[in-house]
C-alpha cells in the first residue's frame, strides 16, 4: 500500500474506531443519545423529564470533619436541586418502575458553589468514557449490537446480572436512594486525602398517594411534602484499601466505615417553567474546597458530554 493510501485508511478506520479528543467523544456519545431518544428542543439530552425544588443541605454527624475541611459539613447550604427519570424522553411514565437522577447545585453558608448529580443504579455500566460511546452506539443500532457488545465486556455483563436482580417496586422519587456511583476523595487541613462514595438515602418511607397515571410523580411529591418533610441523610462511604476509586463499574463490597455527614431536606418542588433548575448545568467536577474529583475518566467524560448537552439546550435545539 503506497503512503497516501495508508493515511487514508488510517484516517478511516480512527474514524470509525475512535473519535479524535475527548471533545470528540462526548459529542459522538451525544448524537447517540439523540439517536436513541430523539431530540426534545431546549431540553437536557438525558434525565429530559424531571422537576425542581429548593431544600437546604445542613451538616449531622461531625465525625466528617476529620476527612474533609469542606463548607459543606460547616454550615446550613441552600439547594437548588432537580429530580429526573434516567434517559432522554421527555414523556416517561412515572406509573412503571424506572431508574431516576438527583442533581444538586448547593451554595454554602460561605458562598462556595458544589453541584453533584447522582442516579439510582449500584453502579455503572463500563469504566471508559470510550467503553460508554460504544454502548451508547450499540443501544442506537439496536439489541443485536448490544448483545454484541455485552459479549465482549465483562464489566456490561456483571452490571446486568446485578442490577437484574433488583426489586423493581415502584418508588417516588422522594422515597428513592440516589448514589454518588463514581468516587471523590475528602481533603483534610493536612491535604490527605480520604477515597469516598455517597448516597442520598430516604430518612423515612415515602408512599405513593396519589393515583398512579402517565405523570403523577409531582402531585405525588407535594401531596407528601404537604403531609410530613421529605429529608434524605448524605450517607457516605469511606473507601477500604482494597477499593478502586477509578473504576465506577466496580462495587465496593462488604463491611465499610459510614457516615451520615449532613441531611438534606427540601422546602418546595416546581415545575421546569416555574422552577430555578432548568438553567443548571449539573457538572460533577464543580466541587467545594475539601472535595476534590478521582481519577475516574467517566468523571472529565461526563463534564464532557454536560457541557455539548448544555449548549445545545440553552441555544434552543
Ligand atoms: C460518561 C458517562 C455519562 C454521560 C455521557 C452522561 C450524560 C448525561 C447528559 C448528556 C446529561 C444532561 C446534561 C444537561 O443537559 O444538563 C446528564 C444528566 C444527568 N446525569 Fe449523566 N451521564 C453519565 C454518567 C452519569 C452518572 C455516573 C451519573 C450518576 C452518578 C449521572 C447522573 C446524571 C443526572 C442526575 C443528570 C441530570 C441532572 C439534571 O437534572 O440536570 N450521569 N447525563
Amino acid at each position: 500500500m503506497n503512503k497516501k493510501a495508508i493515511f487514508i485508511s488510517t484516517v478511516l478506520l480512527s474514524s470509525v474506531l475512535a473519535p479524535a479528543s475527548a471533545q470528540d467523544l462526548a459529542t459522538d456519545t451525544i448524537k447517540s443519545f439523540e439517536q436513541l431518544f430523539g431530540v426534545t428542543k431546549g431540553k437536557r439530552r438525558n434525565h429530559t423529564k424531571g422537576f425542581c425544588f429548593i431544600g437546604n443541605l445542613s451538616p449531622k454527624d461531625n465525625a466528617i470533619e476529620n476527612y474533609s475541611t469542606s463548607s459543606l459539613f460547616k454550615g446550613t447550604s441552600q439547594v437548588i436541586g432537580r429530580l429526573s427519570h434516567k434517559g432522554g424522553n421527555a414523556n416517561a411514565v412515572d406509573d412503571k418502575h424506572a431508574d431516576y437522577g438527583m442533581g444538586l447545585s448547593i451554595t454554602t453558608a460561605s458562598n462556595e458553589k458544589h453541584l453533584m448529580s447522582m442516579n439510582t443504579l449500584d453502579f455503572f455500566p463500563v469504566q471508559t468514557p470510550e467503553a460508554f460511546a460504544e454502548l451508547m452506539h450499540a443501544k442506537a443500532s439496536g439489541a443485536e449490537a448490544v448483545a454484541a457488545f455485552k459479549k465482549k465486556n465483562a464489566d456490561l455483563r456483571r452490571y446486568g446480572a446485578h442490577h437484574s436482580k433488583k426489586p423493581k417496586t415502584l418508588t417516588p422519587y422522594e422515597g428513592t436512594t440516589f448514589n454518588s456511583i463514581n468516587s471523590f476523595y475528602l481533603v483534610d487541613e493536612n491535604n490527605h486525602k480520604t477515597a469516598v462514595r455517597w448516597s442520598f438515602v430516604p430518612q423515612q418511607t415515602q408512599s405513593l398517594v396519589v393515583p398512579q397515571q402517565h405523570n403523577f410523580f409531582y402531585e405525588n411529591m407535594q401531596a407528601n411534602l404537604k403531609d410530613h418533610p421529605i429529608v434524605w441523610d448524605m450517607v457516605v462511604t469511606i473507601a477500604n484499601d482494597n477499593d478502586d476509586e477509578n473504576n465506577a463499574a466496580q462495587p465496593w463490597a462488604g463491611e465499610h466505615t459510614q457516615i451520615i455527614a449532613a441531611e438534606l431536606k427540601v422546602s418546595a418542588i416546581s415545575t421546569e417553567q416555574n422552577g430555578q433548575c432548568e438553567n443548571i448545568n449539573y457538572d460533577p467536577l464543580v466541587l467545594s474546597k475539601g472535595f476534590e474529583p478521582s481519577n475516574d475518566p467517566l468523571l472529565q467524560a461526563r463534564r464532557n458530554a454536560y457541557a455539548v448537552s448544555f449548549g445545545r439546550r440553552l441555544a434552543g435545539q
